[in-house]
């Protein structure tokens, strides 16, 4: 099996990782032991374009029992672990990621995937589906359809079916309450701290923190920035998210007027240009920014570079850009995703949920492609409650169930006042 990783006898550290994470996902590791007996994706070959993380890695495990043949490469250059990617090539798994690749390996990386002939593809961004649909068009053919993990790659195939471009039915995992409403608000709440304080260890209580974006990650760091003790302010665009921050208990101003007060800057808008040149002179000095959100696009990482006299790596993951009237700012990540690029991603407990939805989704689609049109697809509701009730069931919480005489009063008009 073939593979590109950075070295091979780091994978006893990535295996135990993977170990350590499968203890935590129960609900994953409760489909495993399903594929492994019934194997539903038998036949099928499976490329992933994901972070490739811990958790990651137990999902590739759990396709494989599933009678798949998995392909993985990473979806973000500095999300890679290197110790997890060469566990999995040891486990003979076809994989392509080392972190800290460039644009042009990260792109030779995706294709060594596309390279095997995918008949589901699993993205995180959309670059799999947009390499096949743009460069890589021979693969169509072989392709039943997909997986899309993260808002910003839902924004993107929504365009391309807009555009009449997308040619194979591909199922928006994020957009499902499992994914989203966890993943992206406790996940990225709680990993987007962790990532600013592996990089920094700055301590978060008494500081102004500036949240751009107050959707479903916004919110889920700025509950937890403020409960650490900081003082959150809100940038939006959208005037019932503004109002909602605002409800919530946090200042909302336009970013001009944040950029003089805050500490700590955090995008998480899926938008581009959120920080840019207008911004870093109005900065206080030693202020940190950095991105949680997919694409290194929301802070004009350039122009900081060309408008520094110098920058220089302070600390792992920590970059200082010092201007010519002696002024520094701090840069976490070199603008990527935070969480993945100075921390290790979501817990193990919340990528449980997203990725049994992608589990089940990859059954789905062996199941059901042939009756999919080509489009953006709802994950099955059933799916969706089937996870939610297995982790209550490993959290051990139990729900109340409806009478009858309940059920027929919810369906029902006639009784009132
Ligand atoms: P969302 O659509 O729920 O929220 C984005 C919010 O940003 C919206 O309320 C929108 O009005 C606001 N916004 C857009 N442009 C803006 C601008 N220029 N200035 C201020 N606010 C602006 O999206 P969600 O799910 O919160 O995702 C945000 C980003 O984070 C996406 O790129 C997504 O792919 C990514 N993501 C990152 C994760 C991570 O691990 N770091 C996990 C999940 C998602």
């Amino acid at each position: 099996m073939k593979h590109s990783v950075k070295d091979l006898l780091m994978a006893k550290d990535g295996l135990m990782k993977i170990e350590f994470a499968q203890e935590h996902m129960p609900v994953l590791m409760k489909i495993r032991e399903r594929f492994t007996k019934e194997k539903p994706l038998k036949g099928l070959k499976i490329g992933a374009c994901l972070h490739v993380t811990k958790e990651t890695a137990v999902l590739m495990r759990t396709l494989r029992a599933g009678g798949a043949q998995v392909a993985l490469c990473a979806s973000n250059p500095l999300s890679t672990q290197d110790d997890v990617a060469a566990a999995l090539a040891s486990e003979g798994f076809e994989v392509h990621a080392i972190r800290g690749v460039d644009n042009t390996d990260y792109y030779k990386h995706l294709n060594a995937v596309l390279d095997t002939g995918p008949n589901i593809t699993l993205d995180d961004g959309c670059d799999v589906i947009s390499t096949i649909h743009s460069k890589r068009k021979e693969l169509l053919k072989n392709v039943i359809g997909g997986q899309e993990e993260t808002t910003t790659g839902v924004i993107r195939l929504r365009a391309m079916a807009k555009d009449g471009e997308l040619k194979y039915p591909v199922i928006a995992v994020n957009d499902t309450p499992t994914k989203h409403m966890f993943d992206n608000y406790y996940g990225t709440g709680a990993s987007t701290l962790d990532g600013i304080m592996r990089a920094t260890n700055i301590l978060m209580a008494g500081k102004t923190v500036v949240i751009a974006g107050y959707g479903y990650c916004g919110k889920g760091v700025a509950l937890r920035a403020s409960g650490m003790g900081a003082k959150v302010i809100v940038t939006e665009v959208e005037a019932v998210e503004g109002l909602r921050a605002h409800m919530d208990g946090f200042r909302v101003m336009k970013m001009r007027d944040a950029a003089k007060i805050g500490d700590i800057f955090i995008t998480l808008t899926g938008c581009k240009d959120v920080i840019t040149g207008a911004h870093y002179p109005e900065m206080k000095n030693g202020a940190i920014i950095c991105n949680s959100g997919h694409f290194d696009v929301e802070i004009d990482v350039r122009g900081l570079r060309k408008t520094a006299k110098k920058y220089e790596t302070v600390r792992p993951n920590l970059e200082k850009y010092t201007f010519a009237n002696g002024k520094w700012l701090y840069l976490i990540g070199e603008g990527r995703l935070v969480n993945l690029a100075a921390a290790e991603g979501h817990s193990s407990e919340v990528m449980d949920l997203s990725f049994s939805d992608q589990a089940l989704v990859s059954e789905y689609l062996a199941k059901n492609a042939k009756n999919l049109k080509a489009g953006v697809h709802e994950v099955p509701v059933e799916i969706d409650d089937w996870v939610a009730k297995l982790k209550l069931e490993a959290l051990g919480a139990e729900l109340d169930v409806l009478t009858q005489e309940q059920k027929k009063y919810l369906e029902s008009w006639q009784e009132g006042t």
